[in-house]
């Protein structure tokens, strides 16, 4: 299959992501969207989850676990005791990440159709959608648009006509991070704390109310329609082996002109920065570093980011990960150690606490960094830093104590000599001014 790596509008499944014309249902009907849903339900719960799967999606909340094969594993005959619930994830709170919002003010009945759809599939009772406290118009419109849904018989008893009964709940957040970690999501959609659960049982085994449930991110519900009807090979004709699909990348930083786009999945970082932000400020030599996947991923030097592929692999490669596709851009005139540090600071205020290494690793590597920042440290340290993320990575219950070690690993691996020159200068060695990524 040959690879496209670069989206014209007559593939673009987000035709309303800039807001120019309105959200509601008879504006999102014209475009195309609940055209007929009941004969993509008629397909079949099988069949559904079957071109799912051939079409490549992986999941665009940050891990990009395949989606169909998430749908297949929940039960095939729910009991009525223990109905199957599906959750959508619109927490969105991973600094840089801005895409689900434009989805959820500007095309709303994509992600309601989508959530039909993959209910249907995963032969779910009920959705709920749980959007980021901090969304407010994005609630309000989202409120709207359900309603319209239930009011013109697209949701509700007897859905489109199709004989199948699925509601759509919204539920607000009230501002915490972590509610985007699927269980804690669950947990605080039940009215408790929200922190995460060990796992197993999963959500598929355990959820909701101790029911089956899948959670899933607003992007990855919301392109499931459209995937149905232009065919699983016509999605899959995006992006490279294992990476396929068109994607929502948001842009922001020191571009000329930061943007949501969605393009192709694998598009090259300069193409896509070139073609919709107008370039590096100040030209491509003044680019330093790259936070291609939300804040918690690594960071990239510029050298090694400029001809890679956009997507899980191709950023794997270069040490980093696709997670939301928020991409940070940082050019020359960027305290690349105070933003880490920053990035540090809300880690830690964001650790639901439950476990010692997070809890307490993660207020740790925000004081070392904060001295990092400063000069005020030992050389030592430096390797001192890097054994203790080590310590919080992987031996945490939810990857919040890895999204916090990270982008410090990134920083020690790529500037190194920064750190070091921030000492040896706060110690009286007066080195030249250097702010490049190590070789
Ligand atoms: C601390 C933390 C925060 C998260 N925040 C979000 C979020 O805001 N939105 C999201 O979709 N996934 C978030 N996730 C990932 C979810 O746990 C889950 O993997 C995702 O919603 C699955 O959807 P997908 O398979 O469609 O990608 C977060 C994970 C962690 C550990
Ligand atoms: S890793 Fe951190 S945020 Fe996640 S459960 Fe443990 S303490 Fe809470």
């Amino acid at each position: 299959m040959s690879v496209i790596t670069s989206l014209t509008d007559k593939d673009r499944i987000f035709t309303n992501l800039y807001g120019y014309q309105p959200w509601t249902l008879q504006a999102a009907r014209q475009r195309g969207d609940w055209d007929n849903t009941k004969a993509l339900l008629e397909l079949g719960q099988d069949k559904i989850i079957d071109v799912i799967k051939a079409s490549g999606l992986r999941g665009r909340g940050g891990a990009g676990f395949p989606t169909g094969t998430k749908w297949s594993f929940m039960p095939k005959t729910p009991s009525p005791e223990r109905p199957s619930f599906l959750v959508i994830n619109a927490d969105e709170s991973e600094p840089g990440s801005c895409k689900d919002r434009e989805i959820i003010r500007h095309d709303p009945h994509k992600l309601i159709e989508g959530a039909l759809v993959a209910g249907f599939a995963m032969r779910a009772r009920a959705a709920y959608i749980y959007i980021r406290g901090e969304y407010i118009r994005e609630a309000e419109t989202l409120f709207a648009a359900v309603q319209e849904a239930y009011d013109a018989g697209l949701v509700g008893k007897n859905a489109c006509g199709s004989g199948y009964d699925f509601d759509v709940f919204v539920h607000r957040g009230a501002g915490a991070y972590i509610c985007g970690e699927e269980t804690a999501m669950i947990e605080s959609l039940e009215g408790k704390k929200g922190q995460p659960r060990l796992k197993p049982p999963f959500p598929a085994g355990a959820g909701l109310y101790g029911c089956p449930t899948t959670v899933n991110n607003v992007e990855s519900i919301a392109v499931a329609p459209t995937i149905l009807r232009r065919g699983a090979e016509w999605f899959a004709s995006f992006g490279a082996e294992n990476n396929r699909g068109t994607k929502l990348f948001q842009i922001s930083g020191h571009v000329e002109k930061p943007c949501v786009v969605e393009e192709s999945m694998s598009i090259p970082f300069r193409e896509l920065i070139e073609k919709h932000c107008g370039g590096i400020r100040g030209g491509w030599d003044n680019l330093l570093a790259v936070i291609p996947g939300g804040s918690s991923v690594p960071l990239v030097p510029a050298k090694d980011i400029m001809d890679a592929p956009m997507d899980f692999d191709g950023l794997k490669a270069v040490g980093s990960g696709l997670g939301t596709a928020a991409i940070i851009v940082m050019d020359k005139s960027t305290d690349i150690v105070s933003a880490i540090s920053r990035i540090s600071y809300f880690y830690k205020h964001e650790s639901c606490g439950q476990c010692t290494p997070c809890r307490e690793g993660t207020g740790w590597m925000w004081r070392v960094m904060e001295r990092l920042r400063t000069g005020d440290a030992e050389i030592g340290e430096i390797d001192m830093l890097q054994q203790v993320t080590k310590q919080v990575e992987g031996h945490t219950i939810c990857a919040l104590g890895d999204a916090a070690a990270w982008p410090i690993q990134g920083l020690i691996r790529h500037f190194r000599p920064e750190l070091e020159r921030r000492i040896t200068e706060r110690q009286g060695g007066g080195l030249a001014p250097m702010q490049e990524a190590a070789e």
